[in-house]
């Protein structure tokens, strides 16, 4: 074609794919490019406009390394990683969730009932629940790979100060489906705004703030893998995540109970909690592969 026109260009890029392109690649690429191209004319982008979304993407690539993915987090903050959770969720089981750029593999064994505080001083938060099936049958076996912040809003890999897998555990679940640990309250933390992604939240005047969330993935034969997190009701960025990562079915509440309450069996801490602590009871349902 050499009378290419701003009405033809883009039947005209479908035109050049020749017959040995995948199926699936000519459906996803010929439709990102239609996106792409009815959004320049719908916004009449300028050459100034375009050079600056280039120069974004190459601030972003100088940017990222093995460890900070700056790409990741412009999908989490314009809703992308979250749409695309969305639209493979299955109503039957619970929500999934971002993974998050702090899940780090090799998490130590976590006896249940056993304890990722160590010698944290801050207030014990107990966690359990059952992980089942649709119908409410407990599945036996399940692994939750579970992690968290620290009480400074730091998750391990951030901070020189913790334990490699301090707050991080692996928890297999016995014929009543029942997960336990005891732990403490995971806390509020921003998403990394120093680079190009922090530019654009600063511009369009939002926060770089997550509410507090336990992480888990939860894994079964014979059952699709759960990439999720929890989130407390009164956290004060619940409804303004802005990674879009809260759903209705992942709030939890914690219960204050009171001093001298702590179960006497049945966890590592038992016996040596007095005080007051939280309590979360919160059920995890994965869907059949
Ligand atoms: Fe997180």
């Amino acid at each position: 074609m050499r009378n290419v026109t701003k009405d033809n260009i883009t039947d005209v890029f479908m035109s050049y794919m020749g017959p040995e392109t995948p199926e699936r690649l000519r459906v996803v690429l010929g439709s990102m490019v239609k996106h792409l191209h009815d959004f320049a004319r719908e916004v009449n982008l300028t050459h100034d406009e375009w050079n600056k979304g280039i120069a974004f993407l190459e601030a972003a690539a100088e940017i990222s390394d093995a460890e900070r993915h700056e790409y990741v987090l412009l999908s989490d903050v314009l809703g992308l990683s979250s749409l695309i959770d969305l639209l493979h969720a299955d109503p039957d089981g619970t929500s999934s969730s971002v993974l998050g750029p702090f899940h780090i593999s090799g998490s130590p064994k976590l006896e249940l009932g056993g304890d990722l505080r160590k010698d944290c001083d801050a207030q014990v938060l107990l966690a359990q629940g059952c992980v089942k099936d649709p119908d409410g049958n407990p599945i036996s076996g399940a692994t939750l790979d579970i992690w968290q912040t620290a009480p400074n809003g730091l998750y391990s890999s951030q901070d020189p100060d913790q334990d490699t897998y301090s707050f991080h555990g692996l928890q297999t679940v016995g014929a009543d489906g029942r997960y336990a640990f005891t732990s403490v309250r995971p806390v509020e933390y921003t998403v990394p705004s120093d680079g190009p992604v922090g530019d654009i939240l600063r511009a369009c005047g939002r926060h770089p703030w997550r509410p507090s969330h336990l992480h888990f993935i939860v894994e079964a034969p014979g059952f699709r893998p759960l990439v999720t997190e929890v989130f407390p009701e009164d956290d004060q960025y619940l409804d303004q995540d802005t990674v879009f990562g809260v759903r209705e079915d992942l709030v939890m509440r914690y219960q204050n109970m009171p001093a001298g309450s702590f179960p006497e069996t049945g966890f590592a801490l038992s016996g040596a909690v007095d005080e007051a602590y939280l309590k979360v009871d919160f059920d995890l349902t994965l869907v059949p592969a």
